[in-house]
């Protein structure tokens, strides 16, 4: 417990002052990167199914609303879309279209098990380099996924292609010192328009943030 609260005081503030994170970051590795399919099949297999607990999912409802504030009922990308539980969130603000891209395809089967929204889609694809073709979205969120997706400025440079004008990135990632360099990186390349902490009940916090492509 004394452990995990020194954790959460050095990450709290390393969110304003990076130095703290890169003195206390444990070295070695460069933080989650990219994993095959074959691993995420595994957690979908029954690991996950702790995603769908209401308390699991405060940062998506954040997310939701924020995407939702920006523009009513929009069409929203989903990167890393698991079994549909981001959009048990934004199903409320009732999207125009929702298409949720995963990796595994078990959790793609999941998905459209469970998700009965007649404007929601689910396919299986690569998040790093999904190619939408003309589709276009007035949100692209990476809901807990974007560690696993490359380098998050190329990542974010793809997706740019695929946002209607006025259109916004949506992210939340566990709040930990390794995240913290991946969310300076895209503050230094990207508009922030919002962003906040969300506490877990049980300990440790999430980032969400919503950010424009620059220029
Ligand atoms: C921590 S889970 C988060 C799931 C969901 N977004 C949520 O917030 O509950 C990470 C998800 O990213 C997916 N994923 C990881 N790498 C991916 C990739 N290259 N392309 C698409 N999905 C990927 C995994 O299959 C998994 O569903």
């Amino acid at each position: 417990m004394a452990y995990l609260r020194w954790r959460r005081f050095l990450e709290l503030a390393a969110l304003d002052h990076p130095w703290v994170g890169e003195t206390f970051m444990r070295r070695g590795g460069a933080g989650p990167g990219a994993r095959p399919a074959a691993y995420w099949d595994r957690l979908h297999s029954g690991g996950y199914d702790r995603l769908l607990n209401s308390e699991q999912r405060h940062h998506h409802r954040l997310l939701a609303a924020l995407v939702s504030e920006s523009v009513a009922h929009p069409r929203v990308l989903d990167i890393g879309c698991g079994e549909g539980v981001f959009h048990d969130s934004l199903r409320p603000f009732a999207p125009a279209a929702y298409l949720g891209v995963d990796l595994s395809d078990l959790a793609i089967a999941k998905a459209r098990a469970r998700i009965t929204d007649p404007a929601a889609r689910f396919t299986l694809g690569d998040g790093a380099r999904y190619d939408a073709g003309a589709e276009r979205f007035d949100a692209i969120v990476f809901p807990e996924c974007i560690e696993y997706l490359g380098d998050p400025i190329a990542l974010l440079d793809h997706y740019a292609r695929f946002l209607a004008p006025g259109g916004v990135f949506g992210v939340t990632q566990w709040l930990g010192l390794k995240p913290l360099r991946l969310w300076r990186q895209v503050k230094a390349a990207a508009d922030i328009v919002d962003e906040a902490v969300v506490s877990a009940p049980w300990g440790g916090a999430w980032q969400v943030w919503t950010c424009k492509p620059r220029g």
